[in-house]
């Protein structure tokens, strides 16, 4: 199948160069092509450039974007978008006046969502998240993370990841699955966390690496979750299996967990709504992606990340949504980059890339996915008629996107 894209008003984020990402003040820099248009070969980027250099080629299929822009789908690099029935209670009791914290400690929180999921069959738990999982495609999301962490027993922790391996069998997404068997403490092991880690490390992690059901391994370190040294001997262990550490760290305290995630090499620490001195000096030099999830900032009323003094020490940043029925019941990637500019005060080309080819190198796949780049997967967004990329994260509750392709398909 060939499909050529004519007359684009904008072509965003072509990269002549294969690079991974982009960070500091490489990030305002957004190249574009105007006056466009992109040759798609069965599901890859063929060709792409100015339309005074389109030869008159035949193909099967011609989409005519006058007056709209194309770029790379977005790469959400952290969901949890598998996940059972929803917390809309919880929602009412925190505009009420309950925090997440209080909630969380009276048995909510993660643990309600995992008491759900625990009694859903694999089948049901398939179709509920598939539902969500169309919906952002249509939103314009072509490579998504997907964790495991409301299962929270071995046989639930593998129903979720084999869900997850579903998704990924039957869909043209890019997926990527991280096991986040430490994401809360079940009550069960309440007065015991040591057998909990042990759990983990003794009985579901050599399982999942035997069905190979994941790429990364997360923990949830934090105050009341898992301390520095819970999240060290797990992270540690995830690595003897060949899993990547990627952890949720800094969302309500810092205390080093972005210090750890680096000397563990981790390829992204996520949340930081928090963050000091010394967490930007241990980011500073290292391989490790920093992740924002605006959403999550927004849904709870906490800090955003403090983008500006990430991207201004020279650092990276990608953003992700966090999809999940705790703290961002939404995988709106367009909503993300919108609230990014607006609270965090990102520029549209840093936000642009933060969720493009920032959010491919926190899944590991920027060599096929967040750019435009002859080879590179034929997933893009082509918007409506708008009159700049500006517009997009500017006009932020609308539906700025005209169609979805995906592995060279229209969605
Ligand atoms: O990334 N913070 C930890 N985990 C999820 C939310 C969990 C929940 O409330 O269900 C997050 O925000
Ligand atoms: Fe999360």
């Amino acid at each position: 199948m060939s499909i050529l894209i004519t007359n684009i008003k904008e072509l965003l984020q072509v990269r002549e160069t294969n690079i991974s990402k982009v960070s500091g003040t490489e990030m305002k820099y957004l190249p574009i092509i105007k006056n466009a248009y992109v040759l798609i070969k069965d599901d890859v980027i063929a060709d792409f450039g100015s339309m005074n250099d389109c030869q008159n080629i035949t193909v099967e299929q011609t989409i005519d974007a006058t007056g709209k822009l194309v770029l790379p789908t977005w790469c959400d690099s952290h969901t949890h978008i598998v996940y059972a029935g929803n917390r809309e209670q919880e929602f009412v009791d925190r505009i009420n006046g309950l925090s997440y914290k209080e909630i969380a400690s009276r048995g909510g929180g993660i643990l309600n969502s995992a008491k759900t999921l625990q009694n859903t069959s694999e089948d049901d738990l398939y179709k509920q998240s598939v539902k969500r999982v169309n919906e952002v495609m249509q939103l314009g999301t072509g490579a998504i993370e997907i964790k495991s962490g409301y299962g929270l027993t071995i046989e639930s922790e593998l129903k979720m990841l084999r869900v997850i391996k579903r998704i990924k069998q039957n869909f043209p997404i890019k997926i990527k699955a991280t096991f986040l068997g430490a994401h809360a403490l079940p009550n069960k092991y309440k007065d015991n966390k040591k057998d909990y880690i042990d759990l983990i490390i003794k009985e579901m992690l050599p399982k999942i690496a035997n069905e190979q059901l994941a790429d990364y391994i997360d923990v949830f370190c934090e105050k009341g979750y898992f301390s520095l040294n819970d999240t060290d001997k797990i992270l540690s262990a995830g690595k003897e299996y060949g899993l990547i550490p990627k952890i949720h760290v800094n969302q309500f305290n810092t205390f080093g967990g972005v210090a750890l995630g680096v000397i563990h090499n981790a390829l992204s620490v996520d949340h930081l709504e928090e963050l000091n001195n010394d967490d930007i000096v241990a980011l500073q030099g290292s391989n490790t992606m920093p992740v924002s999830l605006p959403s999550c900032s927004y849904f709870l009323s906490i800090p955003y990340t403090p983008a500006r003094q990430i991207i201004d020490a020279g650092l990276p940043l990608a953003l992700a949504t966090d999809y999940n029925p705790g703290s961002t019941p939404s995988g709106n990637m367009n909503f993300v980059v919108s609230t990014a500019c607006i609270k965090m005060k990102m520029t549209p080309e840093e936000a642009i890339n933060a969720a493009t080819i920032n959010g491919a190198y926190a899944m590991g796949i920027s060599d096929l996915f967040g750019s435009i780049a002859k080879g590179k997967k034929a997933n893009l967004i082509i918007t409506k008629k708008v009159p700049s990329y500006n517009y997009l994260p500017y006009a932020f509750g609308d539906i700025n996107i005209d169609s979805v392709i995906i592995n060279g398909k229209c969605v």
